[in-house]
């Protein structure tokens, strides 16, 4: 098992975009990544992303592999306790993971190693898209605090499977279709109860940070949708839309379904809020997770911050900093100029900055108050 508040002390990549191979081992709690554009800061935090889930946050793993070459990998060394990751993709779709240099199957191991949470340009899709983008959220959050979660959560996905398999069928037994109901009816009942109990913990932290980081922001409210009717239990609700679900093929309601909404002052923040304050939103939905992460006892997780300066203006990117420096979290931030994250982060943290020059894939540790380069 991972021990809890691990933190990245050394990484290797070989082979991620433009990154080459690239060792660093000077890494604070705080990790500032500039330099100009397409010189490679963003894979930094990719090739961060792949040692811990091992997957991209974007694009196709073929993608991320550097033109011309097979494969990628990514090398990490956990702290306390010196733990390695190690993570390869290969461009034909091989996936290898080594956990204190032991092969493992699956990703699920992997990831409780070393929890991620991104803050990037997709994660306005946490607003802007599509449901799944806010199940995904909420399950990540779950997953790491409740660990019967998975479990349920994998049953569910089997059942719901079968279950449409069966519906589509032109022949189909009518007992097995109430056996397949009753088992999904189970699994997405105990998977949407620890939805809900997470969502219930999450809510009034949310509100507290985003008073913080936006207090001009009034009336801002989180609402969960569970994916079925209120007044009925899953098996009810399950059976109640059976006729429909024969005639579509599919299965209409449940966990599946579920959403959060966001609104301000009762209208849809996705449509209403600016697109700094939409930022702003997405930094406190992932600082909420991170911050009941650890009061939960279940330790810090990481973040990725890709360009934090854009978009918001420096007084609120100065809150969203000094946010992070309350976590006592590790950081990885990227920006264009040293200055960008320099200067706002608060003064009685700066002891735990780092800074690295990106520039044509090479990675330059920077001595911090060593103004020579880009100050
Ligand atoms: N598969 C690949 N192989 C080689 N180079 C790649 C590959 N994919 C992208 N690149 C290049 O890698 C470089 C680094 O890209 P990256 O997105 O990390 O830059 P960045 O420093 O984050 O820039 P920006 O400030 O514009 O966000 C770019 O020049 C890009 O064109
Ligand atoms: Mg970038």
């Amino acid at each position: 098992m991972p021990a809890a508040n691990t933190s990245l002390s050394r990484l290797q990549i070989n082979q991620v975009r433009n990154l080459k191979g690239i060792r660093l081992d000077q890494f604070q709690r705080v990790n500032v990544f500039f330099g100009h554009n397409g010189s490679g800061k963003t894979s930094v935090l990719e090739a961060i992303h792949l040692l811990g889930m091992a997957r991209s946050f974007r694009g196709s793993i073929k993608s991320l592999v550097s033109h011309g070459e097979e494969s990628c990998t990514v090398f990490g060394a956990l702290r306390p306790g010196n733990t390695t990751l190690g993570v390869q993709r290969s461009v034909s779709g091989e996936v290898r993971i080594k956990i204190a240099g032991t092969p493992v199957r699956t990703v699920a191991e992997l990831v409780e190693y070393l929890p991620l949470q991104v803050i990037n340009a997709n994660s306005f899709d946490l607003l802007m898209g599509a449901p799944g983008a806010r199940r995904r959220y909420l399950d990540w959050g779950v997953f790491h605090v409740e660990h019967r979660f998975f479990d349920q959560w994998q049953r569910f996905q089997r059942g719901i499977k079968q279950r449409n398999m069966l519906l589509r069928r032109v022949k189909m037994a009518s007992e097995e279709l109430s056996v397949w109901t009753r088992e999904l009816a189970q699994s997405g009942e105990a998977l949407s109860q620890y939805r809900e109990a997470y969502f219930r913990l999450l809510l009034p932290r949310f509100i507290a940070i985003m008073a913080r980081l936006a207090p001009s922001l009034q009336g801002l409210e989180l609402r969960y949708r569970r994916g079925w009717d209120k007044q009925l239990s899953y098996q009810e609700a399950l059976v109640n839309s059976t006729d429909s679900d024969l005639e579509q093929g599919y299965t209409h309601v449940g966990p599946q379904r579920a959403d959060i909404r966001v609104l301000t002052d009762g209208h849809s923040a996705a449509d209403t809020l600016s697109r700094g304050q939409q930022k702003l939103v997405v930094c406190g939905l992932k600082l909420a997770q991170g911050q009941l992460m650890s009061e939960m006892g279940k330790g810090h997780c990481t973040y990725l911050v890709d360009d934090l300066p854009s978009e918001l203006d420096r007084e609120h990117c100065g809150l969203v900093c000094e946010l992070l420096a309350s976590m006592q979290a590790q950081v990885f931030i990227t920006c264009v100029q040293q200055r960008d994250i320099g200067d706002v982060w608060p003064d009685h943290d700066q002891p735990a900055l780092a800074m690295f020059h990106v520039e044509h894939g090479e990675v330059t540790p920077v001595q911090t108050g060593d103004s020579a380069i880009d100050k």
